[in-house]
């Protein structure tokens, strides 16, 4: 089996395709392929190892039947046109769970860093605008005691809010389709409807695929039910929030603040007025970033290549449904 993959990824993944004998090629190139450029590039491998960069639709998946198994290094994949790739009988890989933690922490740093505009500070020390000491100045808000909303509590959900209930002791609700048992049990969450999760959350955090259903769907609408004191946090894909609706949300005070590390597009424009607000933190889409977790990204995906190499079914598979019979 011959890999192509269109990052330089951790040695762990390497060192898997290499005991396996399995030839790989990485795209050095520090720019995004396009499309026709990834699909002349894989006419000559039988599988690819993608991040969620990759456009993986319906044009690049019937262009590229040949792949024995696409196993992208990200947990979303919502750039991948999975039920077209189900209908090729195409099996699709992910690298869910070894990435929670990370994430999670990303998004704690996010609410800490809004809640005392941490940033927004930092950038002011830089332009030498220490200033002289005021009591009433740079105020941020705490987080002690205060309700803490998931939109979407799976396992990044969880870790956040474990990290929130053990830290500040932070109240848990969450917004989900079904319950999450875990988190009521361990964590005393408690499910509740959008629109209480919008009514009642002091730091409200995103922690869903982006799906038909999610897209948009922190609009002007959900942003005016929030509360005037309210942080939005999104760690999990940028077009889940509308970004004008965010910008005039902060901007007319529906809400206190926002973290991302995720934007759409991104990368973030450098003028994009968000990155000049004081309750605003931004990240470059770093919730997985560090080396013991892209570590183990390479690893998953890799063990999914192996896999595949060896006709067996993927550990980490997205689309399970080609193996039915
Ligand atoms: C990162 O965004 C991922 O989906 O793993």
């Amino acid at each position: 089996m011959k890999v192509f993959i269109t990052r330089i990824i951790s040695q762990s993944g390497i060192q898997i395709l290499k005991n396996a004998g399995i030839e790989f090629v990485q795209w050095t190139e520090k720019r995004d392929l396009p499309q026709d450029e990834l699909i002349a590039i894989c006419k000559d491998y039988d599988a690819l190892i993608s991040v969620g960069q990759d456009p993986i639709n319906k044009v690049f998946l019937n262009a590229s039947k040949h792949l024995k198994v696409i196993a992208q290094m990200a947990v979303g994949f919502d750039n991948i046109d999975v039920s077209e790739a189900t209908k090729l009988k195409m099996p699709i890989g992910n690298t869910p769970g070894v990435l929670s933690s990370a994430t999670a922490d990303t998004a704690f740093l996010l609410m800490l860093a809004v809640s005392r505009k941490a940033f927004y500070l930092y950038k002011k020390i830089i332009k030498g605008e220490w200033g002289f000491y005021e009591p009433t100045a740079n105020l941020g808000i705490e987080l002690h005691g205060k309700t803490l909303g998931i939109y979407g509590l799976g396992k990044i959900g969880f870790e956040l809010a474990a990290r929130c209930r053990n830290a500040f002791n932070m109240d848990i609700i969450y917004c989900n389709r079904n319950p999450n048992l875990l988190a009521e049990q361990e964590l005393d969450a408690t499910k509740v409807s959008f629109e209480d999760l919008l009514a009642q959350s002091d730091v409200l955090s995103v922690h869903t695929a982006l799906t038909a259903e999610t897209k948009g769907k922190f609009n002007i609408a959900a942003f005016s039910k929030m509360k005037m004191t309210s942080i939005f946090i999104n760690t999990a894909r940028g077009a889940i929030h509308n970004e004008t609706d965010l910008i005039k949300a902060l901007n007319e005070k529906m809400i206190w603040g926002a973290g991302l590390d995720v934007t759409n597009p991104e990368p973030m424009d450098r003028d994009n007025p968000l990155l000049y607000m004081p309750n605003v933190a931004v990240l470059p889409h770093i919730g997985s970033a560090t080396e013991e977790t892209r570590s183990a990204m390479a690893r998953l995906a890799a063990e999914n290549i192996v896999a595949a190499s060896k006709g067996e079914r993927l550990p980490h598979v997205v689309n399970p449904q080609v193996y039915e019979k």
